[in-house]
């Protein structure tokens, strides 16, 4: 008796060496050296696959949307240079001014056997362009988890979907979390949900937003397109409950720079100086930080 039960265990053991040394491709990490770009950098895509280290060629894809599908899909594109695959595991993309998704795979032996595709990972764009643009209502990166956004995509196709990552979570789309309307996503109350969003139509993706969900009884008014040098900025703040505050002060980078009569701070003609972190106070009480980015003028010339 005993030794039949020893029997079967061994021969489940051995089904299940069997059974996972068969099918159990192994997956790729894909990696980026920047998740925000900025221009002029390039980008190091690298792809690790665990455990399986010698004798690989590396495959590398960008990811196009396929809205076919209703789940999440891409279909995946070669990299130029990379149709034979590459002895080295990494890449180097030069010149990348949109947000994109990219993937890798690897590949060995004759005849080639492959591993699983990478999860897409993405480099993200703050800068509207023609192809594609996200605008989100109320136009500001913080917004109080009670409130209602809408999240709008503009540009050359008839449909939609708006995707967004979450830091501790999967890509997602809006039919998961939200409702889409034509080209625009409504989402009310779960702006918990700390991300970036984007739009992907067909062919493109758009520019992305940083937004937060914020549980504070304060946030900050600030916008979520990156604002060009030169222009005005207007930034507020906003509380919960009250409707009108008395009293505001205003910090960068956790140093005071507005403290009078007015509840908001108003920058005439923006410079390079005034990127960095935001956060407002009133009442004692005081809004999380948000990121500002100032981008160049002629940074619009390279489009
Ligand atoms: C891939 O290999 C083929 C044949 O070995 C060669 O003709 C071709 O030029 C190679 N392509 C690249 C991009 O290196
Ligand atoms: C989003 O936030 C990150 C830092 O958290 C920042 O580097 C990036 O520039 C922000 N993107 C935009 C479009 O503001
Ligand atoms: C979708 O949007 C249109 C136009 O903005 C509006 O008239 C319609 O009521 C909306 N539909 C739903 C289901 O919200
Ligand atoms: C702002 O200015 C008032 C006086 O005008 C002062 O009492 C207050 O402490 C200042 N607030 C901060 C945070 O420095």
């Amino acid at each position: 008796m005993g030794h039949t039960l020893f029997c079967d265990l061994e021969l489940i053991l051995l089904f299940t060496l069997f059974y996972f040394g068969q099918s159990q491709k192994p997956k790729p990490v894909l990696r980026v050296s920047r998740w925000w770009l900025s221009p002029g950098s390039s980008v190091t895509l690298s792809c690790e696959v665990e455990h399986e280290s010698a004798g690989w060629s590396f495959y590398w894809y960008k990811a196009v949307p396929d809205l076919s599908h209703k789940s999440a899909s891409y279909s995946y594109e070669l990299l130029p240079a990379s149709s034979n695959g590459t002895a080295d595991n990494s890449y180097i993309i030069h010149g990348q001014t949109h947000t994109a998704g990219y993937v890798c795979r690897a590949g060995r032996g004759e005849p080639h056997v492959y591993t699983l595709y990478s999860q897409p990972h993405f480099v993200w764009s703050g800068d509207l362009h023609p192809s594609a643009s996200l605008s989100v209502s109320p136009d500001r990166v913080q917004h109080f988890t009670s409130d209602s956004v809408s999240l709008t995509c503009e540009g050359n196709s008839a449909e939609w979907r708006v995707g967004r990552f979450l830091f501790d979570e999967e890509l997602t789309f809006c039919s998961g979390w939200g409702k889409m309307n034509g080209s625009t996503c409504h989402a009310g109350e779960l702006w918990s949900s700390t991300g970036v969003y984007w739009c992907e139509s067909g062919s493109a993706f758009s520019n992305a937003v940083n937004i937060t969900g914020q549980y504070d009884d304060l946030i900050l008014l600030s916008p979520v397109h990156p604002v060009t040098e030169g222009h005005s900025l207007t930034l507020g703040c906003k509380s919960r409950t009250e409707n009108l505050l008395s009293k505001v002060v205003f910090y960068q980078n956790d140093k005071l720079i507005q403290n009078d009569s007015r509840v908001e701070m108003i920058i005439p003609a923006v410079s390079k100086s005034h990127e960095g972190f935001y956060k407002c106070q009133s009442s004692g009480k005081e809004s999380p930080q948000s990121w500002l980015t100032v981008k160049c003028e002629y940074t619009s010339l390279m489009f």
